[in-house]
């Protein structure tokens, strides 16, 4: 291109010869709106909501600024808020008191899972329930599964998973999010809803899921007393190739949407994912993510708005289309005004 032709800078015309000058495109803000290849809009978001059992009022997670676990008797308050500011899906984790070895309240119609989720469902019809289908936050061990031995045990896990999928999915659910990392869970948990008449409830796959240090605030806020790792079950950080297998294997299972998690350092897996299948795909902007831009911006050294929202473009200019991220309402909030200065001006 360039290097072909000779800068001349020439007496009589003053400019050099440059054949492209990609700033004519920038030079005011509707003419950047024209060329923009990529957007963000309320309805790309989805909110995580913490439901807590027992608790009589809102409590504050210490490891994410501005994030509380709900009281059951709240959550239908919350829901419909979030709904009042844009937001169209939410993700429901819950914290409970019940543990034991197995997690075996999450499929109880009785347990914590299908309460919130009935709460929310009722709260507002309307908004897209997607449940966090796992075991992590009610085992006393906090694995995702089944321990036997000294291992988390696939299969015997895959049976709790469907147990617990068509719990979620009688309570409300509109999809589920199974995140435990089983081989062969999405086939599992599909099988399990068709088989109980559920054939209209999504499968939203957390498909390639690593195994990360950005999940500790989740952990506190979540009460998952897990000793050791993960490192059997979730993903190799190092595997990029493999994420992509794991990805394109949930699509073959039955997976409606596949998600990559964590997000801003996995942007390669995704982007490449994003060439590989032509179902939506998911980020996840996970925890510790979250809680790097708050402390910054407490720090007084990010602007928190700005980078937040430059955070959420990158997702889906990497190819997301759906994001999970603890800023949801917050950047709902800042595209609503956006919008309606627009319409003002
Ligand atoms: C449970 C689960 C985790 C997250 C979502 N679901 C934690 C983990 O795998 O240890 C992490 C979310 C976050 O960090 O925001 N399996
Ligand atoms: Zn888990």
């Amino acid at each position: 291109m360039f290097w072909n032709k000779r800068l001349s800078k020439t007496d009589d015309e003053g400019a050099f010869d440059i054949p492209f000058r990609f700033r004519r495109a920038r030079k005011s803000e509707a003419m950047r709106a024209m060329v923009r290849e990529t957007h963000l809009r309320p309805e790309h978001l989805v909110l995580p909501i913490f439901v807590g059992e027992g608790i009589d009022e809102p409590q504050l997670i210490e490891s994410l600024p501005h994030i509380y676990r709900t009281p059951e008797h709240q959550l239908g308050g919350v829901v419909r808020n979030a709904w009042a500011e844009g937001v169209r899906a939410v993700l429901l984790f819950g914290v409970p008191q019940k543990k034991d070895a197995e997690g075996s309240d999450t499929w109880s119609e009785k347990g914590l899972l299908a309460r919130m989720t009935r709460i929310a469902k009722e709260a507002v019809p309307e908004m897209v329930i997607i449940t966090d289908n796992c075991f992590c936050s009610y085992t006393t061990h906090g694995h995702c599964g089944v321990v036997v031995g000294d291992h988390v045990d696939n299969d015997l896990t895959l049976q709790n998973l469907q147990k617990q999928a068509v719990i979620a999915a009688e309570a409300g659910a509109d999809m589920v999010a199974p995140s435990a990392m089983m081989d062969g869970q999405v086939a599992a948990i599909r099988e399990a809803l068709d088989m109980t008449g559920f054939t209209d409830v999504g499968i939203l796959s957390y498909a390639a899921k690593f195994a990360s240090n950005l999940y500790g605030p989740f952990r506190a806020a979540a009460d998952c007393h897990l000793k050791g790792d993960r490192k059997t079950y979730q993903m190799d950080p190092a595997n990029r190739r493999q994420a992509l297998l794991e990805a394109l294997a949930d699509e073959e299972e039955g997976a409606d949407m596949l998600m990559v998690k964590p997000g801003l350092f996995y942007l390669d897996v995704l982007s490449e994912l994003r060439q590989q299948t032509q179902l939506p795909l998911a980020a996840y902007q996970v925890s510790g993510e979250y809680a790097m831009i708050k402390a910054a911006a407490e720090k007084g050294v990010l602007d928190e708005e700005k980078v937040m929202m430059e955070s959420l473009l990158a997702f889906r200019r990497a190819g997301a289309d759906l994001i999970i991220t603890y800023f949801a309402e917050h950047a709902c909030k800042v595209l609503n005004e956006k919008e309606l200065h627009s319409a003002i001006e």
